[in-house]
């Protein structure tokens, strides 16, 4: 028997994980979830360093939901919503896909409205989804793939205990614009909790 505990595999339902500000929590498909799913996703600085360009139509946020509620049953990753542990209002999104159960390893995305940055609400967010891969799911590593000249998102890693790894060149093309990798990897030895580095 191998020595390094197997993966355990993706939950049948998603987990609803609750912190003190935010709560992680399947996305609802209702109108007016969409709206602040697309109120996010449209923002051009939200969108500034994501892979992809920002979103037009409400309908575009809402397919993206529908595919998004589908992630989980088809094997891809746990995708939640970010909302407001308060009100329930949903924020950002937080999601850790690509699972390799032979390596224990998984990737990690996530995005917060502008009206909410720079107050740790991402930070807790995080603290909560990679406790579960790691706690729950026995995952051992997670990798984050990030624009270099994106601050935020690095400081938010290194604060989880990430180090910076790599740099793949000219990796995406986003509309008329090719950038950069920044890899960074999280050992379960080295998380922090997100209390600091
Ligand atoms: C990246 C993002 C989720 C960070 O969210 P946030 O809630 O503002 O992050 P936090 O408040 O938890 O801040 C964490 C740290 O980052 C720092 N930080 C936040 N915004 C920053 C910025 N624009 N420049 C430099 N540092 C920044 C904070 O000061 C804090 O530092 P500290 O740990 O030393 O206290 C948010 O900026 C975002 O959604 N950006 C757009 C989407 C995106 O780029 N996602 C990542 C794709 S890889």
């Amino acid at each position: 028997m191998s020595a390094i505990p197997p993966m355990v595999p993706l939950p049948a339902a998603l987990p609803v994980l609750t912190g003190q500000r935010v709560r992680l929590r399947a996305l609802r498909e209702d109108e007016a979830e969409v709206a602040a799913f697309f109120e996010i996703f449209s923002d051009p600085e939200v969108m500034c360093y994501w892979s992809g360009v920002p979103m037009t139509s409400l309908d575009q946020a809402r397919e993206k939901i529908r595919r998004t509620n589908g992630y989980l049953g088809e094997g891809v990753g746990l995708a939640w919503g970010i909302a407001r542990t308060c009100d329930d209002r949903v924020i950002g999104t937080a999601n850790l896909f690509d699972f390799h159960a032979q390596n224990r390893r998984c990737e990690i995305g996530y995005a917060l409205g502008r009206a909410h940055w720079r107050q740790g609400l991402a930070s807790e967010a995080l603290t909560l989804g990679i406790g579960y891969v790691f706690e729950v799911m026995q995952l051992r590593r997670i990798e984050a793939d990030i624009d270099p000249r994106n601050a935020a998102s690095e400081r938010i890693l290194i604060r989880q205990g990430f180090r910076v790894e790599g740099l793949l060149r000219e990796r995406w093309v986003v509309g008329d614009e090719v950038s950069d990798t920044r890899v960074l990897g999280l050992l379960r030895r080295e998380w922090t909790g997100g209390a600091g580095a």
